[in-house]
């Protein structure tokens, strides 16, 4: 069964991991997709009827209008609005957190969800979906780890203010929170905390997963289809951890 026939979707992050493996989902379930990224994403040339690519800062408000309007060109009317972009930052004890690294980091997945949700919204279909990817350290603190677990947090706010708000048009808004992932991002944080606590990053975290491992892409693409179809159609303003059980 095909759950996302006809419908147009935005993944933010388009270029990454994550967003790749749910642009692939995506396109098996019939979607029609734009990708966006700080570089244009690559690779889905044979999927070209059906995929656009714009390069863009989800930061920047102008970026945002740009890659809306580049959507509703293509494809008329959006369904699926999945904010996705990410970046880390750093970790460092409070007096040392580099303020500059704070507020880049607020402005990928904070103002970044904010103008995502405040272009799209007007375009989304009523009974469309809105999909946030906070994280796991959205439920949690851990030392020095300001900006990140701050944008994570806060991600949740717009989420429940969005779910809401866009009620009333049946447009559901839910976030996923991924725990450690077995890709690129997850692997730099990891390096660096294993130069801090000296020893291996990767085993730590797999053994403060109860299910004892990384999660993959994939796993977490499937949990967002899941949101952005009606498969889940009675949910909405909800949290949903795909986190191996770290957040237990
Ligand atoms: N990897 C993990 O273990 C993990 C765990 C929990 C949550 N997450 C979250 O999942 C999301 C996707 O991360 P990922 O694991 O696929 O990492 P990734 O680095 O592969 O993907 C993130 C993408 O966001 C893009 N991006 C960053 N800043 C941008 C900007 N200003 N404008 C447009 N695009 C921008 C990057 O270029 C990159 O392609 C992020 O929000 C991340 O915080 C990841």
């Amino acid at each position: 069964m095909k759950l996302l026939e006809g419908k147009n979707c935005i993944i933010t992050g388009g270029g990454g991991s994550i967003g790749r493996a749910t642009a692939r989902l995506f396109l098996e379930h019939g979607a029609n997709v734009v990708l966006v990224d700080i570089a244009a994403p690559a690779g889905f040339e044979k999927e070209r009827d059906r995929v656009v690519t714009v390069e863009a800062d989800v930061s920047k408000a102008a970026d945002a209008e740009r890659y809306v309007a580049a959507a509703v060109t293509r494809f008329g009317a959006i369904d699926v609005l999945f904010c996705n972009a990410g970046n880390f930052g750093t970790v460092a004890p409070i007096e040392a957190y580099p303020e500059e690294v704070f507020d880049a980091v607020q402005a990928v997945h904070v103002k970044g969800t904010f103008l995502a949700a405040k272009h799209a919204v007007p375009h989304i279909r009523n009974g469309g979906s809105i999909v946030i990817t906070s994280s796991v350290a959205g439920t949690r603190g851990d030392p020095g780890v300001y900006g990140y677990i701050t944008a994570k947090h806060a991600q949740i706010g717009i989420m429940r203010c969005l779910a809401k708000e866009l009620a009333p048009r049946g447009i559901r808004v839910n976030s996923i929170h991924p725990g450690p992932i077995d890709n690129s991002f997850q692997k730099s944080v990891e390096d660096d905390l294993g130069r801090i606590i000296g020893r291996d990053g990767t085993q730590f975290f797999d053994e403060i997963i109860p299910l004892g491992r990384h999660g993959t892409a994939e796993e977490v693409a499937m949990s967002v289809l899941y949101l952005a179809s009606d498969m889940s159609s009675f949910t909405t303003g909800t949290m949903l951890m795909v986190d191996g059980g770290m957040s237990v």
